[in-house]
């Protein structure tokens, strides 16, 4: 993001701030209950949004190196992507071609040929058709022409793009809607895979995502969690194309009040997100993004399955919007923040990215759980969670890496579960 578009974004924040005001739509839109549970428009959106929409399948760290393949279903069609041993990026449809069965059946890992478990057909990850046992049987058979259906794919800005359908066409810029050149300057290419998760709900797809658009809860429902570090209601709200991107209030804005504008970065007082159409959502954190996925139940309307996906970037990286100056002690503004971090104690995207040592900010050891900022010791995402689990404030006991991230997430999809889950089904 270029340096005078974050400083603009900063001040506008500080003056919705200072007047009490946030963006406004200027109308109260009304949405019928049909859109979220009418069968006869799940399936169009299936066909339209996602199998016959281009789709995001990844970043560039969830192939990490020549070899790496990852598959999915949730386009409504299988797909295997591959990075083949040049490091190119390639998608097919991930069907043996000999008698349709499924040609990889684990999510993730690295190979360079791929067995077909009902002959044993194999095809190399450019996906070439590399041999076929007791091939003389089949009399003439030119494998040349029998190789994976590839599907358009491209890699870009960090991200791994693939349409569905092998006759669709890729067109990322005409996609991204002119967010391109921002999206570029944030070196999404170097982060790295830590970790996903997969919510199944009850729940329409849309609303799954209309839950992520607006802070005006977070006083409310996560007031434990993100209001501490958040104001609610105050955003701002941006369109490009048919994606938009929010900017997020937090707290620490106060402290870029008094000091030059060059110095400030977006991260430092606010916190971006971005919705690509259809359905995904990048969150930028200061050490990399979490990305939400929804995708729909193929038959039923009143389910979706959310995917998170949490990318750092590994130690000592940094994303150009990250100003370094130094201040008069030498120091930059990371290591600034991070003696401010440690003196107020742990906040919650900060566990993760310790526990594995992936954060340059942060102390490499865990501080123990009695050293950070509740009110009896214990961190304050964490104080809620002990409290689900019948401990005692100040229990030193460690929730599960899950709990964790549903703390650091603020029960992303908590909203559904707890007041937003829609009380009609179809
Ligand atoms: S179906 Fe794959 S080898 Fe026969
Ligand atoms: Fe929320």
């Amino acid at each position: 993001m270029k340096k005078d578009e974050q400083i603009r974004l900063l001040k506008l924040l500080m003056q919705r701030l200072d007047d009490g005001t946030n963006v406004d739509a200027g109308v109260m839109l009304k949405n019928p209950v049909s859109v979220y549970t009418c069968p006869e428009m799940a399936g169009q959106e299936q066909d339209r949004f996602f199998r016959g929409y281009p789709q995001l399948l990844g970043l560039s760290g969830d192939l990490p190196e020549p070899g790496s393949f990852l598959t999915t279903n949730d386009f409504g069609v299988p797909v295997l992507a591959t990075r083949d041993v040049q490091g190119r990026f390639h998608a097919f449809l991930n069907v043996c071609r000999h008698r349709g069965v499924t040609l990889e059946t684990e999510s993730t890992g690295k190979r360079r040929r791929f067995v077909c478990p009902f002959h044993a057909w194999t095809y190399s990850n450019e996906g070439a058709l590399v041999g076929i046992p007791k091939q003389e049987h089949f009399g003439k058979l030119d494998k040349a022409c029998h190789g994976l259906i590839p599907l358009p794919a491209e890699e870009r800005y960090g991200f791994l793009f693939v349409h569905p359908d092998p006759q669709g066409e890729l067109d990322i810029d005409y996609l991204l809607g002119g967010l391109a050149p921002e999206f570029e300057s944030w070196n999404w290419q170097e982060l790295l895979d830590i970790g996903r998760d997969s919510y199944d709900m009850p729940l329409n797809w849309k609303l799954s995502m209309d839950t992520f658009g607006e802070t005006y809860h977070f006083t409310s429902l996560h007031k434990d969690t993100l209001a501490q570090n958040f104001y609610g209601n105050v955003q701002c709200y941006d369109t490009f194309g048919r994606n938009h991107r929010m900017i997020l209030c937090m707290k620490s804005i106060d402290e870029l009040r008094g000091t030059p504008e060059e110095s400030w970065g977006i991260s430092q007082g606010s916190f971006p997100v971005y919705y690509l159409f259809p359905n995904v959502q990048l969150n930028i954190t200061p050490f990399g993004m979490v990305m939400v996925r929804a995708y729909p139940d193929p038959t039923d309307p009143g389910r979706s399955i959310s995917r998170i996906s949490f990318y750092a970037r590994a130690a000592g990286r940094s994303s150009d919007d990250e100003p370094h100056s130094l201040d008069q002690g030498g120091r930059t503004p990371r290591a600034r923040r991070s003696r401010r971090d440690r003196a107020e104690g742990d906040r919650p995207f900060g566990t993760r990215f310790r526990s594995r040592g992936l954060h340059p900010r942060r102390p490499r050891r865990a501080a123990p759980l009695g050293n950070r900022n509740g009110p009896s010791g214990e961190p304050r995402c964490c104080r809620r969670r002990l409290r689900e689990h019948g401990l005692p404030p100040g229990s030193r006991r460690r929730p599960s890496t899950r709990a964790r991230r549903l703390d650091d997430l603020c029960t992303l999809l908590g909203d559904a579960r707890r007041g937003a889950r829609p009380a009609f089904r179809a």
